[in-house]
Parts: C-alpha cells; structure tokens; sequence
C-alpha cells in the first residue's frame, strides 16, 4: 500500500445510515480494561476517537431495554461514535439485542466470533462459532434484518484450529456481507501465542474479502507495526489493543506519522499522571482499584496504591 493508502486511515468511514466513524484508527476491545475511568481517562485526553465495547453475552435471553442502556450508557456519555459487541449462540436472540442496542444509540453491533477463553468456547459462543461458518452467515444475516439500516461487523480470529480454515469463513463473509470486518490474526487455539506469519494470514483475508472493509489486529505496539500491518496485509484500518495500555497515546502516534495531528509521544511523568486519574476517577475503593497497577505494570511503571493489590497476584 502506498503512503496515499496509509494515510486514507485518518478519514472518516462512512456507515450505511449516514453515521460515520471519524477515522480507521480504532481502540481493540478489552473487557476488563476498556471500561470505567479507562474510557474518560482516554477521552479526556483526546487518545480515541471512538469506542469498541468488550463483548456483551446474550445468553439466557435478550436483556431488557434498561439493561442494555445501563451497559452502553458509559461509552455513549464519552461523546464518541461507540461500537457495540455482542456474543452469544442464538442467531434470533443476538440480532434482537443488536436491534434493541442500535435504538439505544451504538453506531456499529459487531459479532464477537473470536474470543478464545476457555469458559467463552465451553459455551460454544465467541471464537467456537468460527467452526460453523454457516452460523456466522446466518447471525449476521439476522442481524441485518432487525437492524435496518444499521452498521454491523463481526470480529474474528484467522481460524479455530487453523488459518487454512480462512477461505470457508469468508466465503460466508461474502454471503453475510457485514459493513465491517475486525480480524485478529492469530486463530482461537493460538491464545496469545507468538505467531510468525500474521501478516501474511491478514493479507490473505484481503485478498478473500476485497471489498469489504477490513481491520486488522496482532501485536500493534509501536507506529512501526501499525506501518507495517498497513503495507503487508493492505487493510483498511488497525484497531490495538494491549499497545495502548502500554502506551494510551499509541494511536495518537499512529496518526501523527500518517500526517494527522501533531503529537508528543507521553513521557513517563505524563503516565503516572494518567494512572492517578485512571485510579481517582474510578471511584472505587482503593482495594479495587488492582486494575491500576495492572496497567501500571504493563507501562513498565513502578506504582504503588496503599491498601491496594494488584488483582493478578
Ligand atoms: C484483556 C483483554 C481483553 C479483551 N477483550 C476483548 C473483547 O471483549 N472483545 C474482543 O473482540 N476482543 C477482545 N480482546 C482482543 C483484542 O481486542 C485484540 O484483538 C487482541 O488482543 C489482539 O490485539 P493486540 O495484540 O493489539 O492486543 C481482548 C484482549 C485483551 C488483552
């Protein structure tokens, strides 16, 4: 991709009912992390410019009006375009909670196809529904219909046991044609594993899905593999995640070097600033506030919270 390409990241992507995402440069979804004081925190600071919720489960039942709105509502108040996550097993439950989560105001419901976790595949939701294709063409089929005019997308890894299971999954991609699509490259068995050829696996899901837009997500830690994801695999926009709680000014970096606006990389004195805000505004207890130092650690800063543990130890 030429630098033309790469720098077309920082414009607007429009949404099917007018909407519009501001740029292609997205926060990835992180239940336990993108959520709380995390989200004013990175608002505040101008470090997004929209939001991607961790997954919602709809499991027993589509949940009330009021319960959707009191999930969504800490991401709507950021001001910011909010793209809202389900995942779950029942085609017909999952699209009238899409439908119901589109009215409260979310701009785009994405499909979680991807998450890995044991307790997550035991239910045979998340990164198990890439073993039926079908199902994936069939929910988001669903969706669509409930949803109107409505966005939606669905976030994927390239396989559950292997990427050669790519041509099949968007084969119903095609079929399903979300507005969206979010890919992970590595597959569910791989967990967080170091992989060597991602790039090239995302590149292959460009070449199956050509005219779908397509995000792209795997170890975005610095500009440089954001520049590289760009140029090997050709996608439309990155979304990082475990790079921006190492450094929340990841994606502010990113569109400096694409041309946006200028931006200085955040010094260790402005982290701990951000920490002390994280830990403040969270408003709770000072022994609930682990996920501060978690975050902390993962910055590579030593900081303490008296009457506080970390939550992994
Ligand atoms: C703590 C944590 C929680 C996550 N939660 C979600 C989630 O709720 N939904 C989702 O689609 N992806 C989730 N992810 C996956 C990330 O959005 C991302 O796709 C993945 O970590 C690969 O990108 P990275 O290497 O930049 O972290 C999570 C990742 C982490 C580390």
């Amino acid at each position: 991709m030429t630098d033309r390409g790469l720098s077309a990241w920082l414009q607007p992507l429009s949404l099917p009912d007018g909407q519009a995402l501001p740029t292609r440069l997205l926060p990835g979804p992180m239940e336990g992390i993108s959520e709380g004081s995390f989200l004013d925190v990175m608002t505040n600071r101008g470090m997004v410019t929209a939001w991607h919720t961790p997954f919602l489960r709809i499991s027993t039942g589509v949940p009330r009006r009021s319960r959707l709105a009191a999930w969504l509502n800490p991401y709507l108040a950021t001001g910011k375009p909010v793209i809202a996550q389900i995942m779950g097993v029942d085609s017909a439950r999952l699209a009238a909670a899409a439908r119901r989560l589109y009215d409260i105001g979310a701009c785009v419901i994405d499909l979680n196809c991807a998450c890995p976790s044991p307790t997550v595949i035991g239910s045979q939701a998340g990164g198990y529904r890439l073993r039926d294709p079908d199902w994936i063409d069939r929910t988001l089929s669903a969706m669509r219909q409930a949803c109107g005019s409505a966005a939606i997308s669905v976030k994927i890894r390239c396989g559950f046991e292997s990427p050669d299971e790519l041509p099949g999954i968007a084969a119903a991609l095609r079929r399903a044609a979300p507005d969206l699509v979010f890919c992970h490259f590595r597959t569910v068995r791989e967990m967080y594993q170091p992989i060597a050829d991602g790039l090239e696996r995302l590149r292959r899901l460009r070449d199956l899905l050509p005219d779908t837009p397509l995000f792209g997500a795997g170890d975005l830690c610095t500009v440089e593999d954001a520049l590289r994801m760009g140029e090997i695999a050709q996608v439309d926009g990155i979304t990082p995640a475990r790079g921006l709680i190492r450094n929340p000014g990841l994606l502010r970096e990113i569109a400096a070097a694409l041309g946006g606006p200028a931006f200085t990389p955040m010094t260790k004195e402005d982290k701990i600033s951000f920490l002390h805000d994280l830990s403040e505004q969270s408003g709770l207890p000072v022994k609930k506030r682990g996920f501060v130092i978690h975050v902390a650690r993962a910055m590579g800063i030593d900081f303490t919270l008296p009457g506080c543990r970390d939550e992994a130890e």
